[in-house]
C-alpha cells in the first residue's frame, strides 16, 4: 500500500469526505493539525485505534489525545471543572490538550485512554476540526510517525516514514506551530504543566491569573508516558547549549547569532533569524530533520531562550538529545 496523497488546497470538502471515508473503514488517516501531522483514527473503535500503535510502531499502549470538533463535544465525553472549561473556551480551537475525568460510558475505547479514568482532549483548528464534525465521533491522534522520530511538521515527512503503510495522508502544507500542544491537568484548582507545547505557559498565567505548576522533574509525570527521555531521536548525536561547532557537524542557530567554527559545519540552519520564538517553533522539527540528513558527525544547537514557546523548544531539544534507550 502506498498513500494518495490530497491536497486541501485541491478541494476542502472533497478532502474531507476522502478521509472521514477512511476513517468509517476503520483505518487511520494522516492529517494535518495546527500543531503537527497527526494519525487519527475513531477513537471508540478498538480496531482503528490498535492501528495507530501498529501503524506507529508503538511498544506500549500509552493513552493518546481524544480530538472533538468543540466544546459542546467535548463535554459530551468529560466532566470540566470551572478552571479546565475557561481554559477551553480560551484556547479552543488551538494548541493545548486538558486532562479530563472521563464520563461514564463515554464511548471512548480504553485502548485509546490506556485504560485510564481521565481523557486528553484537544480541539484543533482547520482541517482537522471539519473533519472530526463530519466523521461525528472523537479522533485518537497522536503524531503522524514511527515511535521514537521526530515529528512530522509536512505530509511529506508523514509520506517518506509511513508512506506504505498507509492508505490517504491529506497535505495541509506546513504546520503552523510546530510543536505538539500543552498538556495540562486541573486538580485542586492548581493548573499543572504536564508538557510544555504550543501555549506558553505564560499565556496560560496570564488567562487564569494561576501560576503554572511544573513537575518536579519530568520523569515524576507517569501520567504522560509519552515523554520518554529518548524521543524525537535524529539519527545523529545532537549537542545543546554551544556556541561552537565541530569540523562536519550540523550547527541549528537562532537570532542570527555569531558560532565560532561556522565556515566548517556541514550546513547552518536558523530556527529564526529574527529570533522569534514562534518562527522557531514552527521550524524546529523541519530543521532537525534537514540537520540529521546534512551530517553523520553530530548536530550543534546553540542556547535556545526559555522563555514563552522557548519552554517547548527545549524541552523537545534535550528529548532529541537524550541517550538513547
Ligand atoms: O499536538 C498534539 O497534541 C498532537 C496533534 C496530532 O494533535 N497529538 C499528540 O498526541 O501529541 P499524543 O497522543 O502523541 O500525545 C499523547 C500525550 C502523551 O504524553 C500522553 O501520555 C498524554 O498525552 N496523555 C494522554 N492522555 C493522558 C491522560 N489521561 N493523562 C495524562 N496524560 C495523558
Ligand atoms: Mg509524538
Amino acid at each position: 500500500m502506498t498513500a494518495k496523497i490530497i491536497h486541501i488546497s485541491d478541494g476542502f470538502e472533497e478532502a474531507v469526505e476522502a478521509a472521514r471515508v477512511v476513517l468509517a473503514k476503520g483505518l487511520p488517516v494522516a492529517i494535518p493539525t495546527e500543531t503537527v501531522y497527526g494519525l487519527a483514527a475513531d477513537a471508540t473503535d478498538p480496531l482503528a485505534v490498535g492501528r495507530i500503535y501498529e501503524t506507529k510502531g508503538r511498544p506500549q499502549f500509552n493513552p493518546l489525545i481524544c480530538h472533538m470538533c468543540d466544546l459542546g463535544m467535548a463535554e459530551r465525553y468529560a466532566h470540566f471543572d470551572p478552571i479546565s472549561r475557561h481554559l477551553a473556551e480560551t484556547f479552543w480551537p488551538g494548541p493545548l490538550t486538558l486532562i479530563l475525568p472521563l464520563k461514564a460510558d463515554s464511548g471512548i475505547h480504553a485502548l485509546a485512554t490506556a485504560g485510564l479514568d481521565t481523557v486528553g482532549l484537544r480541539v484543533p483548528k482547520g482541517f482537522a476540526a471539519s473533519l472530526i464534525r463530519a466523521f461525528g465521533r472523537p479522533l485518537a491522534a497522536p503524531s503522524a510517525n514511527t515511535s521514537g522520530r521526530i515529528s512530522p511538521t509536512h505530509a511529506q515527512h508523514v509520506a517518506e516514514d509511513l508512506g506504505e503503510k498507509l492508505e490517504l495522508i491529506i497535505d495541509g502544507d506546513a504546520a503552523p506551530v510546530g510543536v505538539e500542544s500543552t498538556i495540562v491537568r486541573v486538580e485542586d484548582e492548581t493548573i499543572r504543566l504536564l508538557r510544555p507545547g504550543g501555549i506558553s505557559a505564560e499565556e496560560l498565567e496570564a488567562a487564569t491569573g494561576r501560576t503554572i505548576v511544573r513537575p518536579a522533574s519530568p520523569s515524576a509525570t507517569i501520567e504522560a508516558p509519552g515523554m520518554l527521555a529518548s524521543h524525537y531521536a535524529p539519527t545523529a548525536p545532537v549537542r545543546l547549549d554551544t556556541r561552537e561547532v565541530r569540523p562536519g557537524e550540523a550547527l541549528i542557530s537562532f537570532a542570527g547569532e555569531p558560532v565560532s567554527g561556522e565556515d566548517r559545519a556541514a550546513v547552518i540552519l536558523d530556527l529564526s533569524p529574527a529570533g522569534d520564538l514562534r518562527e522557531a517553533a514552527a521550524n524546529l522539527f523541519d530543521y532537525l530533520k534537514k540537520a540529521d540528513a546534512a551530517t553523520e558527525v553530530g548536530i550543534a544547537v546553540v542556547p535556545i531562550p526559555a522563555h514563552g514557546l522557548g519552554e517547548a523548544i527545549n524541552d523537545r531539544l534535550s528529548r532529541a538529545a537524550a541517550p538513547r534507550t
